[in-house]
C-alpha cells in the first residue's frame, strides 16, 4: 500500500472501483496570466558564480554538512526538491524534501585508493537518500531552515526500507537503504517519490547469467564492506515527509530511474511515468488498478515509432515467459524485458512534466552520443484522447537543442503558474566547455515563455558555478519561490590545492552542492503576480 492517510483511503473505498467518470480525461488546471513585458535573459558564462537574469535573486538555504537537527546533516549532492506546505493556507511554512543523489569520495570519505575502510563506506552511505526539513519564511521574508524541528531527518544509505511487493527480492523483504536518488515526483497523497537511478555504481549489477556481481560497474565499491545485492537497488522509493517511512515499489520496475511523474486519474487510480536514463533506453509508464495502489497494476514500455504503451505481464506473455522466471524475475531485468517486447530506444530519457494547459506529457531526452546527437530533445507524447490511462500516444518533438535554440542536453523541467516551461541543462562535466558544447559555456536554467512577445522561445535565466548543474526545479505553491538544487560544483577537482569551484563560500573554502530559494519581480510577472 502507498504511504497514505486513513481518511483518504476510506474516502476512495467510498468511491470504489471503476466508477462512471474513469472515462474522462483528467481535469486541466486554469493558468495564471502572465504580464512580463520583455525578459532580459543572460548570456552564457564561464564563471565559478550563480548568476542571474534581471529580476531574480537568490539565497542559499541549505548546503552540504549543515546541522538540520541535533543528529542529523544535508547530504551530498543534492538534487530533486519538493516543498509540501502544512497548512495549504500558507504558503511560507512547509516541508522541503532533498534528493543526494551520489558522492564523490575526494570530498566525503577522503577516499584516494586501495579498499575503503567500513568507517569511508558508511560516511558515503549517509550521505546520499534524502533529507526532510521544515523550511519557512522569517519575518525578512528569507527562507530558512527550521533547525531541529521535529519533523527534520534524514533518509540515507543505511535506512531500513521494505519492498512493496508479495515476493522476496534476491531473497530478502527489506533492503538496506536507497541511493542513486537522482529526480522524483511527489504523490497526490503529499508522500514523496524518490527514484534510484545510476545504482551500479554502489553495489555493481549483476550478472543474471553467471549470478555474479559485476564488480567493476561498482566505482564506488560499498560492497566491499556491505554485501547487499545489486537487486535491491534501482527502484522508484517512496517516502513519507511526516514521518520518514519509506519503501521500495517494486511493480514500477527496476532501471536507472531518472524521475517518476504522477497523474491522479477522475476515478482515483494513478499514472506514473519514469525514464530509463542511459543511453539507449526506454520509457514507462505504470497504471494501477487500484485507487492510489502503487502495488496492483500494469506497467508498460513505449514503443514511440508505433504509438503504443506494451504491457510488460509475464503471465501473458511468451517471450517473457521464455527469458524469465515470472514477474518479479522480468521486473528486475527490466531493461532487457522492455527490447524484447519492442521498448523504443530513446536517448537517455530523463524528467518529466505533465502539461498543466493540455495534459501533454514532456519527456527530456538529455542526448545520444551512439547517434551523434548532442544536444538531445524534448520529446511530446499527445495520449490518445488527452486520457493518461491511454495505450496509445501521439509522439513528437516539442524542443530541440541546440545553437539556434540556444540550450544543450536538457534534465529537468517544472511548470510554473503560468504554464511557462523551465528547464535545466546537464551537460556533462567532463565536457563541458569542450566541444561541441563549447558555445553554451556553463550549465543553465532557462524558461520558455507561454505566452507574450517571447512565447516558445528558450531564454537564459542563470548560469550554475563551474563544473556544477542545476537541478530539482520546485516551485512553492504560490509561484513565488523557485527552490533549485545546485549539484556537484567543482566535481573536477583534483586535489585540495586545485579547486575548480568555491561556490557558495568563495575565497579558499572547498564547494558545496547547496540549495537555493530563487525570488523575485521578474519571477512575479511572469505569473501574473
Ligand atoms: Fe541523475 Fe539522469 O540525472
Ligand atoms: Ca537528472
Ligand atoms: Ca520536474
Ligand atoms: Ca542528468
Amino acid at each position: 500500500m502507498p504511504l497514505k492517510s486513513i481518511n483518504r483511503r476510506t474516502f476512495l473505498e467510498f468511491l470504489g472501483k471503476g466508477v462512471a467518470v474513469s472515462s474522462l480525461a483528467p481535469t486541466l488546471i486554469p493558468l495564471a496570466t502572465s504580464y512580463y513585458k520583455e525578459l532580459t535573459g543572460i548570456a552564457p558564462s564561464r564563471e565559478d558564480e550563480l548568476k542571474l537574469a534581471k529580476g531574480l535573486n537568490f539565497d542559499v538555504l541549505v548546503k552540504w554538512e549543515d546541522p538540520i537537527s541535533k543528529k542529523d546533516k544535508f547530504g551530498f549532492n543534492n538534487d530533486f526538491t519538493a516543498f509540501i506546505p502544512l497548512d495549504k493556507a500558507n504558503p511560507d511554512d512547509g516541508i522541503l524534501w532533498v534528493n543526494h543523489e551520489y558522492v564523490d569520495p575526494f570530498f566525503v570519505s577522503n577516499h584516494v585508493e586501495g579498499e575503503k575502510t567500513k568507517k569511508q563506506v558508511e560516511k558515503e552511505m549517509y550521505n546520499v537518500g534524502g533529507s526532510i526539513m521544515r523550511v519557512k519564511k522569517n519575518d525578512e521574508g528569507k527562507w530558512e531552515v527550521v533547525k531541529n524541528d521535529p519533523l527534520n531527518k534524514r533518509v540515507h544509505g543505511m535506512t531500513k526500507i521494505p519492498f512493496n511487493w508479495d515476493q522476496p527480492i534476491a531473497g530478502k523483504k527489506v533492503a538496506m537503504g536507497t541511493l542513486g536518488n537522482c529526480s522524483g515526483g511527489i504523490t497526490p497523497w503529499n508522500t514523496i517519490l524518490t527514484c534510484e537511478e545510476n545504482y551500479d555504481m554502489f553495489y555493481g549489477e549483476r550478472d543474471f547469467k553467471s549470478g555474479k556481481r559485476i564488480e567493476k560497474k561498482a566505482f564506488l565499491a560499498w560492497h566491499t564492506q556491505h554485501d547487499n545485492p545489486p537487486e535491491h537497488y534501482g527502484w522508484v522509493v517512496e517516502v513519507d515527509p511526516q514521518t520518514g517511512k519509506a519503501q521500495k515499489h517494486v511493480a514500477l520496475g527496476r532501471c536507472a530511474h531518472e524521475c517518476a511523474t504522477m497523474k491522479e486519474l477522475p476515478d482515483g487510480r494513478v499514472v506514473v511515468y519514469s525514464g530509463d536514463d542511459s543511453v539507449n533506453q526506454c520509457l514507462y509508464k505504470f497504471i494501477s488498478s487500484e485507487p492510489g495502489s502503487l502495488a496492483k497494476g500494469t506497467l508498460y514500455v513505449a514503443n514511440t515509432r508505433l504509438g503504443k504503451w506494451l504491457p510488460i505481464v509475464h503471465e501473458e506473455n511468451k517471450i517473457l515467459q521464455k527469458f524469465f522466471k515470472d514477474q518479479t524475475d522480468t521486473l528486475i531485468q527490466l531493461r532487457k524485458a522492455a527490447k524484447y517486447l519492442g521498448g523504443t530506444p530513446l536517448d537517455r530519457p530523463e524528467d518529466i512534466e505533465i502539461d498543466p494547459a493540455n495534459g501533454n506529457v514532456l519527456v527530456s531526452l538529455t542526448n545520444n552520443s551512439t547517434k551523434k546527437n548532442y544536444f538531445g530533445s524534448i520529446l511530446k507524447i499527445e495520449e490518445t484522447d488527452g486520457k493518461h490511462d491511454a495505450l496509445t500516444f501521439k509522439p513528437s518533438i516539442y524542443l530541440a537543442g541546440g545553437e539556434e535554440t540556444g540550450f544543450a542536453c536538457p534534465d529537468n523541467m517544472a511548470f510554473d503558474k503560468a504554464g511557462n516551461l523551465w528547464i535545466t541543462s546537464d551537460i556533462s562535466g567532463s565536457l563541458m566547455n569542450k566541444e561541441p558544447y563549447i558555445p553554451f559555456k556553463n550549465n543553465g536554467l532557462f524558461v520558455v515563455p507561454r505566452t507574450g512577445p517571447q512565447a516558445g522561445k528558450v531564454i537564459q535565466m542563470a548560469s550554475a558555478p563551474s563544473d556544477a548543474e542545476f537541478t530539482g526545479p520546485f516551485f512553492a505553491p504560490d509561484g513565488k519561490t523557485l527552490f533549485l538544487s545546485v549539484q556537484h560544483p567543482g566535481e573536477y577537482s583534483t586535489g585540495p590545492n586545485d579547486l575548480t569551484s568555491h561556490w557558495p563560500d568563495g575565497g579558499d573554502n572547498i564547494p558545496r552542492s547547496a540549495v537555493v530559494a530563487i525570488t523575485g519581480e521578474t519571477l512575479d510577472a511572469l505569473q501574473g503576480s
